[in-house]
Order: C-alpha cells, then structure tokens, then sequence
C-alpha cells in the first residue's frame, strides 16, 4: 500500500500509515502453503455438517448478534458463564474491538517485539504510539514490560508468541499483569499447541482479557471466527463497540460444533506436535539454528545463509514459508506445521538449496 501523507479528507493517521499485509494466499496453482499457521488438515466433519443445516434453516434473516449458541458451549468448555464471552469474524476483529475500546488518539499500546505485526497497525488506525519492549534473549519479558506509563493503556502479549513460537507461564504472566494498571491481552491464537494456558487468570485478576482463535487449532481460518474471555462487565463494554452482526449464522454454527468435538482436537493437536516435532529435527539436520516452538510453527535461522533467498528458492519450487525480517532485530524464516509429506517436501527442496550454497 502506498504511504502518502496528503489524501483529501483521509485522517492523517490512516493517510500516513502503511497497512498491515498479510502473508500470501495463492488461489492458482499447487503450493504447499506453510506460511500462514493454518492446520495442514480439514476441520471436524461435524463443523462441515452444521453449515449445511444452518444454511437451509434460513440465511434470510440476520444471525444471532452474541453468538448465543457458541458462548454456551465455550462456557461448557470453558467452566465459567456465557457472559464471559464475545465472539468476533476471527480473533483480529476482537483485537480490533480491544484497541478501539481502550486506545485512543495519542495514548499508548504497548507489545513485546518481534511479535504479531497487526498490533502496530491497531494503534495506527486510532492515531494512538505503540512501545515495542523487545524480548530478552531467551525470549522473557524484562521489567520494561510493566513500566508504568501514564498514558499506556493497553497491553498485547501473544502467548505463545508469533514468530519464535515461545511461551511464557501463566505464573509468569500473572506477575506482569499484577504490575500493570491496564487491561493486558493474552492472545492466545497458538495456545492450543501448548501445554498450559492463562484462561484462569480471567477470574483471578481483574485486568487479564484472554483472545482465541478458531483459525489455527481447529482448522477453520478459512470460516474466520475468534473470541474473548473477559469479566462480564468488560464483554459489556466491548459489545458497545463491534459490529451489530459481526459473526454470520454459518459461522456461528460451524464454530459451535467444532467447539464441542473436543475429541477432534485432541487428535489433531497431538498430530501437530508430533510433526512439529519432526521439523524442528529436520531442520536441525539442515544446520538450522531452531528455537524450541509451543506453536503450529517454528522459528529458524541459518547462521550463514539468505534467509530471503531460501525462501524464495522453496517459493520457486512451490512451497510457500514465511520470510520475516523485523527491523532491528534480524531476520528468518517462520515455517508453519504441515502433514509430514509436505514437511518431507519442503526439507529436500532446503536441503538442495543449502546445497547449491
Ligand atoms: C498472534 C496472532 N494473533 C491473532 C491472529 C489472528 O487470527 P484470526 O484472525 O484468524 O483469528 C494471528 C493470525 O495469524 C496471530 O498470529
């Protein structure tokens, strides 16, 4: 997108901003899509199901505007109320919904770095600063993530993190939000993957909002449907500020079944860890420095390689990874979980790149 700092009657703030773009969505042609953390295999079949039945129930008329259904069956999942929920057209809307509750023109949102670019686009979109408090070396948070601000007002903490893939205990995470007099956000887009997550610090501290995705562990990124977590009188502000309809009537369903086949996920997640697993080896053997991933995906260097060029060798031969380069800090390739054949795939055509030195 272009940067331009005059556009007749634009808000200087979207005038002068970049956009976030997101990483590519081939529609021709076969690629081995290992770019954007989407599952490598098809959602529960009962999800597929139930957008058959809700579409003959009546597309006519609009969808329930909260979701009912679905926050019913997250506060069985989740063991609390459904009030405790709001559900959103993929957890980006829901982090969109946060930032404009909570941020306003020149306050601050803060973010560790390198972390999940769209929150810097979040704070450019309502004119706001964002404080990229970069983490340490072994991928903690250090007391600069709680420093007091005045005018810090929102903070997003992606757990596990995107791109490295780490995660930080939910003790750890208590202790920050202790420290902070502002709502923190726990997106936890990956934290199926792991092995603990922060959804009971929702009830234990008043200041801790959990977002989740049903893009990632449960195969539906293509459906786009998220949720929050948060005390009832914070989803009662929120609702204030999202669209009217922002969940359609398919998605409401689909997402309501895939919720409940938690057998489904069960198998799936432990496919994923399985062949992650597999990569971080593999890649390991190509003489890839990889750190140890929590995530569908893993983060990896080559002490003495292009990053850039590598990935556009494996794009050449139609496997797509995802190049980041994050200023300042240094670059690399993050590289989703696949089925191991596209996993198989992907390390001989980096093997022959390696090769060709
Ligand atoms: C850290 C993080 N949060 C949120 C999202 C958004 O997921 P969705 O809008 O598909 O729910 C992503 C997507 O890649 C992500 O990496």
């Amino acid at each position: 997108m272009n940067q331009r700092s005059e556009v007749p009657n634009v808000r200087p703030a979207i005038a002068s901003m970049r956009g976030y773009v997101p990483g590519e969505q081939p529609r021709v042609g076969k690629t081995i899509k290992l770019n954007t953390n989407e599952n490598p295999y098809p959602p529960s079949p009962a999800a597929i199901r139930a957008i058959a039945v809700a579409a003959e129930g009546g597309l006519q008329r609009y969808p329930d505007p909260m979701a009912t259904s679905f926050r019913m069956e997250a506060a069985r999942r989740w063991g609390l109320e459904p009030e405790w929920f709001l559900c959103g057209n993929g957890s980006d809307d829901l982090l969109t919904i946060l930032t404009r509750t909570y941020v306003g023109e020149g306050d601050l949102l803060r973010f560790p770095t390198p972390s999940y670019v769209l929150y810097r686009t979040l704070a450019e979109i309502q004119g706001a600063r964002s404080e990229e408090v970069p983490f340490e070396a072994d991928w903690s948070l250090g007391e600069s993530f709680v420093r007091p601000d005045p005018r810090l007002k929102l903070v997003f903490l992606p757990n596990p993190n995107s791109p490295s893939g780490t995660i930080l205990e939910p003790a750890r995470v208590a202790a920050l939000a202790e420290r902070l007099s502002c709502p923190l956000v726990v997106d936890e887009a990956y934290a199926d993957f792991a092995e603990t997550n922060c959804v009971s610090l929702v009830r234990e501290l008043p200041n801790v909002i959990v977002t989740r995705t049903l893009s990632k562990s449960y195969g539906l990124a293509g459906l786009r449907f998220g949720y929050a977590i948060a005390r009832p009188e914070t989803i009662d502000q929120l609702t204030k500020v999202k669209d009217s309809y922002n969940c359609d009537s398919l998605s409401i369903a689909a997402a309501t079944a895939a919720l409940a086949d938690q057998e489904w996920l069960d198998a799936n997640v432990a496919k994923i860890r399985q062949s992650r697993g597999e990569l971080e080896a593999g890649l390991e053997r190509l003489g890839f420095r990889v750190v140890s991933s929590r995530a569908n995906f893993v983060w990896c260097t080559h002490p003495n390689r292009q990053h850039r060029a590598l990935y556009e060798g494996a794009k050449a031969q139609g496997i797509l990874v995802r190049y980041m380069d994050y200023p300042s800090w240094g670059d690399g390739l993050r590289i989703s979980v696949g089925t191991p054949d596209q996993q198989r795939a992907l390390l001989a055509i980096l093997e022959s790149l390696l090769a060709r030195g």
